[in-house]
């Protein structure tokens, strides 16, 4: 199964991209924000706590997320060709027990794509989209948590992949199809090296 990471900040354009990578490959798309806006949806105890942390700017407790994550990826086992896990992991702890998940079927991640794009416009573009797209999380003060939280939490794990899988650094300040058309060259690239390893 080809494994492949959306990484990058709020606002980076993970969501956009992983949509467009799922209609042309055929991959299924996991976003754990979207999988956790639907827990809070559902109005039980792991949504209740999910929405604080969410409506705060700070990252969901792991068991949540993992119960979560692995409930919406059970459904896709062994008939999938491909996941985008896009906003998953978002820390060191998510990022060992989805290793160890892996490992356990036999499997690693292919590839991890990082979108860089400045903070300037990562502010422009989630305060553009704030009016309509019904995110509690999508305000002024709650952005600049995201963004604490993501440099706190989540970008050391940049470092993790650069050592560990194959990390693709890929700018995502160009209009979405200019870096849609990296994004899939990359992807058509690491399909092709995998395909030569398996012989
Ligand atoms: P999540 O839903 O993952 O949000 P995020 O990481 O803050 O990122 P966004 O979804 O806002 O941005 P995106 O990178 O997907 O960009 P998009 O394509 O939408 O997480 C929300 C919260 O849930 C977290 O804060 C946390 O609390 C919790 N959470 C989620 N996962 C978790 C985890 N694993 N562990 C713990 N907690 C977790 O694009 C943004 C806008 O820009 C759109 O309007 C789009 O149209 C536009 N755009 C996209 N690309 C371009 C482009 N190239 N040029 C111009 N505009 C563009
Ligand atoms: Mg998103």
């Amino acid at each position: 199964m080809f494994n492949i990471i959306l990484f990058g900040p709020p606002g980076a354009g993970k969501g956009t991209q992983a949509k467009k990578l799922s209609s042309e490959f055929g991959f299924v798309h996991i976003s754990s924000g979207v999988i956790l806006r639907e827990t809070i949806k559902k109005g039980n105890k792991a949504g209740k706590i999910a929405k604080k942390f969410i409506d705060q700017g700070y990252l969901v407790p792991d068991e949540i997320v993992m119960k979560e994550l692995l409930r919406e990826s059970l459904k896709y086992e062994n008939k999938a060709k491909g996941i985008i896990f896009d906003g998953f992991p978002r820390n060191l702890h998510q990022a060992e027990i989805f290793n160890k998940m892996l490992k356990k079927k036999g499997e690693s991640i292919s590839l991890v794509i990082s979108l860089e794009v400045d903070h300037q416009e990562l502010f422009k573009r989630i305060i553009g989209r704030a009016s309509d797209s019904g995110r509690t999380d999508d305000n002024e003060q709650v952005i600049k948590r995201r963004f604490v939280t993501y440099e706190l939490e989540t970008f050391p794990l940049k470092e993790y992949y650069r050592n560990k899988s194959r990390l693709v650094e890929v700018s995502g300040m160009a209009p979405t199809d200019e870096v849609y058309s990296i994004i899939s060259d990359e992807v058509k690239k690491r399909l092709k090296t995998l395909k030569v390893d398996k012989r």
